[in-house]
Order: C-alpha cells, then structure tokens, then sequence
C-alpha cells in the first residue's frame, strides 16, 4: 500500500513554498530533499549535533525533529535566508569569515542560525551568554573559541551600524523568547573553556 501524501505549505525565508511528503518526512528532509534548500545540514537526527537548526517563527530549532507537516503554515529562516537581499553574506557571515569561525563547515549552518537568534534578542551578548546560545550545537573543528570571537565581532559590528538612539545597555535583552520544549538542545551541554 502506497503512503499517504501531504501538501506542505510554509514561508521560507520569506517566500511561500509547498510541497508533498509523507506524515513522517522530517522537517530537514523536506527542507533539503523538496525544496532543494541544501544549507541546512543533516547530522545526528538525533537532535544532538545542532547542525540542522532553522528558526521557526523566530525561535531556533531542530528540524530533525520536526515532522514537516508540523512546520504547515509556519515562518521559517534557513542557513539561505542569512545572506543579504543581493546575495552578499551579512554582518555575521563575514565575521565567521573574518575570525575563521569555520573550518569543515558542517556545523556552521546551525551555529549561524544559533547565532542570528541570539543577537535578534540580544545585540551586546557578553561571552558567557554567547557560549549558552551555542551550548546546544556541536563543532569538532574550532575548539569554539573562533565562533564566540565571530559572534561578538558581529555583535561589534552591528552596534557600530546602529544609530546611537537606538543603542541597548549593556547586556539587556531585546526581547525575551522561549522555544518549544525538545526542539532547541540548549539543554546541552555547553562549551566552557
Ligand atoms: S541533525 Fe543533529 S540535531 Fe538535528
Ligand atoms: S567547522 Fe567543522 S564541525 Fe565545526
């Protein structure tokens, strides 16, 4: 017997895409596999690594675990959607560039989307809150120290960009935001040096 087929449709990095699947199509598979959105990278499956992480509705998560049928009708922000309208990398790409926040590259999808979530909510992380919003995903590479010192040059640079006006103090929050329970892993193990 042939398995039921589901239409999908979300806003992808600002654009509505729909596609089929089955009931127990993850969310990374329909990401990758139907819409051809390869950014996002695959791992563990187990929500360990963090290398699948997407936003969805403006909170990070795990698309390895998320069925895409749950993802119907919601807002989400892939490794592809960072990048500037033109196509140029943004501020925090750059700086990932400019410190050598990668080697491999498998795990810097998930770390530019743990990243970009953060400084939506916080633009002036200090190190301890950088190292906890990357707690959660996983690099055999860097040693992490790269990624923390691209994070907080990006954060820098964006300060820069802002008009004075509209500065935070020091440390305080944009906004506060909760991701569902299960989909974040930043109930790992963080990366203290
Ligand atoms: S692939 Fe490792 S957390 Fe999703
Ligand atoms: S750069 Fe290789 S896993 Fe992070």
């Amino acid at each position: 017997m042939s398995e039921r087929s589901y239409c999908v449709t979300l806003t992808v990095n600002g654009l509505e895409r729909t596609g089929n699947c089955s009931a127990r199509t993850s969310l990374v598979d329909f990401l990758r596999e139907t819409l051809r959105l390869t950014g996002t990278h695959v791992g563990c499956e187990h929500g360990i690594c963090g290398a699948c992480s997407i936003m969805l509705d403006g909170r990070p998560v795990r698309s390895c675990l998320m069925f895409a049928v749950q993802a119907d009708g919601h807002s989400l922000t892939t490794v592809e959607g960072l990048s500037q309208p033109d196509g140029q990398m943004s501020i925090l790409q750059d700086s990932f560039c400019e410190t050598h926040g990668l080697q491999c590259g498998y795990c810097t999808p998930g770390m530019l989307i743990a990243a970009q979530a953060l400084l939506d909510r916080n633009p002036n992380p200090d190190e301890h809150t950088i190292r906890d919003a990357i707690g959660g995903n996983l690099c055999r590479c860097t040693g992490y120290q790269q990624i923390v010192d691209a994070i907080q040059l990006a954060a820098s640079r964006l300060a820069a960009d802002r008009p004075a006006a509209n500065q935070p103090a020091a440390n305080q929050p944009a906004r506060a935001q909760s991701a569902p329970a299960g989909t974040t892993g930043h109930d790992k193990a963080s990366h203290r040096s």
